[in-house]
């Protein structure tokens, strides 16, 4: 996720377009880059890497002073953070300059046809090839809108762009499919931003620029059109009511909440992966004698419920270890024939980068999931794949949780077609399923969040709670008990189901309440064996459950249904509302899940 902003008007654009960015960095800030046209029409570019401040005190982005500007502050997701891969973007003659936040599914062909053309790359970005797309046009004697256009409607993937071209000095054109884009009017100019906070502060009239649509953005006035068919639209600008406090969140309480309503969103982009680096990372896995997967708290639930993937579509046992334990009991183990696959959000946990840095010592390849490109773990991992869900400001993990999940789903996949282990028809069956999961977690967040939030409140007194699972299930039982017990300091236990005589069973009493997430797979008879027993002591049965499930629902005092979903991708939708009654709960506790007491976003020491 980056930050992209533009303004176009009566005033200096410059102190504009730096102070948005300031209130955009919270979306990405390993480089800054902006674009301005100056008096004699010539497009001056500013970017390197490092965040804004450093940025602007090195390369002093107030001058040229400028009617119109674009800025940018990335998150890198295709390519490394360099001053070459910073934003803005240009063609070859220095006439078009792009900002973007999204991902382009279609860049490298599209790429490989604009070489063909003779046209020079000097970034490893997806984003590159849209100013040279913009500059065919202009080639062709295009307009600035037509060139645009054109060049909008080739790519395939989620964006928000803005693009200036020294053709046209008195337009800025933007565009918006799947990452946010508002545009803002006053007037002293219009805007366009990733956000509402980047321009609040010079306008609290905005427009949300939906998917499909582009604006042509003048001083003193905008047009909206549709990408596919030109069709001008009407729109009227809404005036905020936010502080900019409450913007930074789009409007949501918490970031925390923010990012679990965010998910559809990372999912999508999480299934936007790079073709080759899943073929070299399934490739180095299918190699591999002893595969060992190595992360830490929620990362390693989504390492065991990866394990269960890969067993099941690849034939392939896979060991989800935790880091901090994994020397002492797999050290002397390690050797050549190992695989180790890291997963890490913040690619810079410390168990996890000295698990991985032992085993690089003892010749194991090294690979790695992470969601920070320039991360250590990036530059000592052999391969790795980043799962594109932007910056994770709240502490506990969600959408980089349900994003690793999809991402691990995906190489169980190419490792069972690499292994031939399923046939074309269930490989097709599985990649739709996994085409779905984006909705299937839409369709949760739209129509449960109402029901967990009156379980939230429910249950929020109660002092301990339970979390059984069997199979695939057990990972998100894990992971739904570590959000309670981070966010709302609820002692909680998390078990697979199965084991529930063999101890936990003792801490039921009248009242206990016990999740049971409960999908309709080949464990379901045995946990409703469970059910029962829980309830004949006493307990009180919350049931995370196929939808219909009519029988779970009986044997329940509180069910959150869930669309049917293919067995093995369970752990993605059936954690949303686990996710949503930590949080609800942590709310009616009145504390703060964005902030919660003692922990860090990344544990970067031992
Ligand atoms: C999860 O909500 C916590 N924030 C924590 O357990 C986290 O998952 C763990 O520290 C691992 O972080 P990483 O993914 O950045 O390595």
């Amino acid at each position: 996720m980056c930050g992209i902003i533009g303004y176009i008007g009566k005033d200096v654009a410059n102190k504009i377009i730096l102070e948005g960015l300031k209130r955009l960095e919270y979306r990405g800030y390993d480089s800054v880059g902006t674009a301005t046209i100056d008096a004699k029409n010539h497009l001056i570019i500013k970017k390197d890497v490092g965040r804004i401040e450093e940025v602007n005190t090195k390369l002093n982005l107030l001058e040229p002073a400028s009617n119109i500007m674009l800025g940018h502050c990335r998150w890198a997701t295709h390519g490394a953070p360099t001053r070459e891969n910073a934003h803005p973007h240009l063609d070859c003659k220095n006439n078009v300059a792009v900002v973007h936040n999204g991902v382009i599914e279609n860049f490298l062909e599209l790429k490989e046809e604009l070489i063909e053309g003779g046209h020079k790359f000097v970034s490893r970005t997806d984003t590159e090839v849209v100013p040279h797309l913009v500059e065919e046009g202009l080639n062709a004697g295009l307009s600035f809108y037509d060139a645009t256009v054109n060049a909008i409607r080739r790519i395939k993937g989620s964006y928000a762009l803005a693009i200036i071209s020294t053709r046209e000095p008195d337009k800025i054109i933007c565009a918006r499919n799947e990452s946010p884009l508002v545009l803002g009017v006053s007037d002293s100019g219009t805007f366009c931003a990733s956000d509402i906070p980047a321009i609040l502060p010079y306008t609290n009239k905005v427009i949300v620029l939906n998917n499909g649509e582009l604006a042509i953005l003048e001083a003193n006035k905008f047009v909206i059109k549709r990408v596919s068919d030109g069709i001008t639209l009407s729109r009227e600008a809404k005036v905020i009511e936010w502080s900019i406090e409450q913007a930074e969140k789009q409007g949501y309480p918490h970031f925390m909440l923010k990012e679990i309503h965010e998910q559809p969103t990372s999912l999508r982009n999480a299934l936007r992966l790079q073709e080759q680096y899943l073929d070299l990372i399934a490739t180095f896995l299918d190699r591999g004698e002893k595969i060992f997967l190595l992360a830490a708290g929620t990362s390693h639930y989504a390492c065991i419920a990866s394990s269960y993937m890969f067993s099941k579509l690849a034939r392939l046992a896979t060991y989800p270890i935790i880091s901090s334990e994994f020397i002492e009991n797999y050290g002397e183990s390690v050797g050549i024939d190992t695989v180790i696959l890291a997963v890490s959000q913040s690619g810079e946990t410390y168990d996890t980068l000295k698990a991985v840095d032992y085993a690089r010592m003892r010749a194991a390849t090294i690979l790695g999931i992470t969601n920070v490109v320039g991360s250590t773990l990036t530059r000592v991992s052999r391969a790795y794949i980043v799962q594109q869900s932007g910056p994770e400001i709240g502490v506990a993990a969600t959408k980089s949780y349900t994003a690793q999940v999809l991402v691990l789903a995906q190489l169980a996949l190419k490792l069972a077609k690499i292994r031939g282990k399923l046939s074309q028809d269930e490989i097709d069956e599985l990649k739709a399923s996994l085409n779905r999961i984006p909705e299937v977690v839409e369709n949760v967040l739209e129509t449960r969040e109402e029901k967990v939030k009156a379980i939230a409140k429910k249950y929020a007194k109660e002092k301990l709670f339970l979390f059984l699972g069997r199979g695939i299930s057990t990972a998100t039982a894990l992971e739904g008990r570590l959000k309670l017990l981070e966010i709302s300091y609820t002692p909680s236990l998390a078990y697979p189901a199965g084991e529930s005589k063999h101890g936990p069973i003792s801490i039921i009493e009248d009242g206990v309440p016990v999740i049971f997430i409960c999908p309709n797979d080949e464990t379901r008879k045995e946990i409703i064996g469970n059910i029962m027993e829980m309830k004949a002591r006493g307990a009180k049965i919350i049931s995370v459950c196929e939808k219909g499930d009519q029988k779970i629902a009986n044997l329940s005092d509180d069910i959150i249904e869930i669309p049917k979903v293919n067995p093995l991708l369970s752990p993605i939708p059936y954690i949303i509302p686990l996710q949503l009654l930590a949080y609800y709960i942590a709310i009616e506790k009145g504390l703060d899940p964005d902030k919660p007491r003692n922990l860090a976003k990344s544990v970067t020491v031992p």
